[in-house]
């Protein structure tokens, strides 16, 4: 009987504090330490930078503004000792870039890091530790708490990445904002901004401004099913400004986002030629900003005068973007009009080259001279790869682990990002119950069961995997919220592959946090796609 009531007392004191203290973290940290009890928030709270750790006043301010926002608790930073009744961020200079220390107990909670960016991640997981509130734009009445434990924390890779691409759709600098804040809060660092299509021009280039009044507008554009062959005759079109680029690029610093740009080239470029029909092989075609989706054949023409206007565009995306990676596209480059080009066949012949193929990556090779000559890096889509590159350009996988596996091989870094695990256009429950989408199946599970670590790699070639990529083009995605819809949740696995140590997989664990994590996702308005939910 003293062993049964033993035993019933223990169930319920192990309920209890499992139920008061939600664990579910997503991204999962490396080690977490459960404890009893919460620490609560009052008025007399204060949020405290200790010595040493003045450069993480912004991201305290961040704590402050969501008490505010979320329960109307005014707590302003101050400069002080650790004490209790604190939030106490503290200076841990043998920490990792992106790494933290957070202690919760009743008393106080100690944020511990060496740089903003892992008292930022120390943050986002300490508002995974509170009720869903902390997420709410209204402010309640209630108490915040947060689960007391204590965390060890850094990332597994440095470059975790979501990719949107505005090309095929202009996205409002407001969506790109909100893409940007939720890419944060699951502690996604790179957003990859796919800036040029065939089917539009999104970045104003002072130097070439036919590219924002005639390349990025199309005369009307596809509708319905590819195969059905329908257009809506309404004219299309949008750009962002440069002033709007450098408020994106701060806005994204501030939460400790790099962005990377990308103009595609010599290949998903029939907008420019639009504009511009001089870069093309055949100056006096009337070329139209496409208004289908597919690969198109109207590509640049690699003359000097191609070049140059290319050189010309980058220096002012170098310009507006501070991060290292410049991405040039390299993709689906069909060589029809190279075949047929005299222009081109007497370059081949001039160079010694073989085919079309070497003249592309002549062209990829000039660019990646220039981007190198600047002190950037240059990143490319895998077929980059045909065809030497310099040391230090980037390589980004997405027809398979097969193009990464060769770059790793070759010494160059890799961002993995293959089709059949994360390009989330594709469908992610059956068709017949999702809006129109471009085709593919790639469930939760599929992009959860990604493992970078690949047997074909030793331990050397491993490390140049430098981290994986989500890719959501939207030739079938006109709006913000179908947007959000085709990449949450599947971009939640993606954070969680990105971040968290390596481990056999468990799938159902995974989907039992995410599943913990639903208030919050519906805190924050994420309009997710509800078939893995309950
Ligand atoms: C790609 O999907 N064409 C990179």
């Amino acid at each position: 009987m003293k062993f049964i009531t033993t035993l019933l007392c223990f169930i319920i004191l192990t309920t209890t504090v499992m139920s008061q203290n939600n664990y579910a973290l997503l991204p999962q940290p490396v080690k977490l330490i459960p404890a009893e009890g919460h620490f609560s928030f009052n008025k007399n709270t204060q949020i405290v930078l200790t010595q040493g750790a003045a450069s993480f006043a912004s991201v305290a301010q961040m704590l402050t503004d969501q008490l505010q926002m979320a329960y109307g608790l005014s707590a302003s930073v101050k400069n002080g000792s650790a004490k209790s009744n604190n939030i106490n961020f503290i200076l841990n200079n043998e920490l990792a870039e992106e790494a933290y220390l957070l202690n919760i107990d009743k008393h106080k909670i100690n944020i511990e890091a060496k740089t903003g960016k892992g008292a930022f991640y120390a943050l986002q997981t300490l508002f995974q530790l509170m009720p869903a509130q902390i997420y709410s734009t209204t402010a309640s009445q209630e108490t915040p708490i947060a689960a007391a434990c204590q965390i060890e924390d850094l990332p597994r890779y440095n470059y975790r990445g979501l990719m949107l691409d505005v090309g095929r759709y202009y996205f409002p600098v407001s969506f790109i904002k909100r893409y940007l804040d939720l890419m944060a809060v699951y502690k996604l660092n790179t957003f990859h901004w796919h800036l040029t299509e065939d089917q539009g021009w999104r970045i104003e280039i002072k130097k070439y401004p036919l590219l924002t009044k005639i390349s990025s507008i199309r005369k009307e554009t596809m509708v319905g099913k590819y195969d059905d062959m329908k257009f809506d005759h309404t004219p299309y079109g949008g750009f962002y400004t440069q002033d709007e680029i450098k408020d994106i690029v701060a806005y994204a610093a501030k939460k400790f986002i790099t962005i990377i740009p990308e103009i595609e080239m010599p290949g998903h470029s029939q907008a420019v030629l639009a504009a511009y029909p001089q870069f093309g092989c055949n100056p006096d075609k009337i070329y139209e900003v496409a208004t289908k989706w597919g690969v198109s054949e109207d590509v640049l023409c690699p003359r000097e005068e191609t070049f140059t206007f290319m050189e010309d565009v980058l220096t002012e995306v170098m310009a507006l973007f501070p991060g290292k990676y410049i991405h040039i596209g390299g993709d689906e480059c069909p060589k029809t009009q190279w075949k047929q080009s005299r222009f081109c066949q007497d370059l081949i012949k001039k160079l010694g080259l073989k085919n079309e193929q070497e003249l592309q990556s002549y062209f990829i090779g000039r660019m990646d001279k220039f981007i190198t000559s600047k002190g950037k890096r240059l990143l490319g889509w895998d077929e980059i790869l045909e065809g030497g590159l310099s040391p230090n350009a980037m390589v980004m996988s997405w027809r398979g682990t097969k193009g990464g596996i060769e770059a790793a091989k070759l010494n160059h870094d890799v961002v993995m990002s293959p089709t059949d695990y994360f390009y989330i256009d594709y469908y992610q429950a059956n068709p017949s119950t999702q809006p129109l989408a471009i085709g593919g199946f790639l469930p939760l599970s599929k992009c959860y069961s990604f493992e970078p670590d690949l047997p074909e790699l030793n331990e050397a070639q491993t490390k140049h995997i430098v981290g994986i990529q989500a890719n959501l083009w939207t030739e079938y995605i006109s709006t913000p919220a179908y947007a959000e819809y085709m990449a949450f949740p599947r971009a939640l696995a993606l954070a969680e592959i990105a971040w968290s140590p390596k481990a056999p997989k468990n799938y159902p664990e995974f989907l039992s946090r995410l599943q913990k994590q639903k208030p919050k996702m519906d805190a924050l308005k994420i309009n997710y796609c509800p078939v893995e939910f309950k």
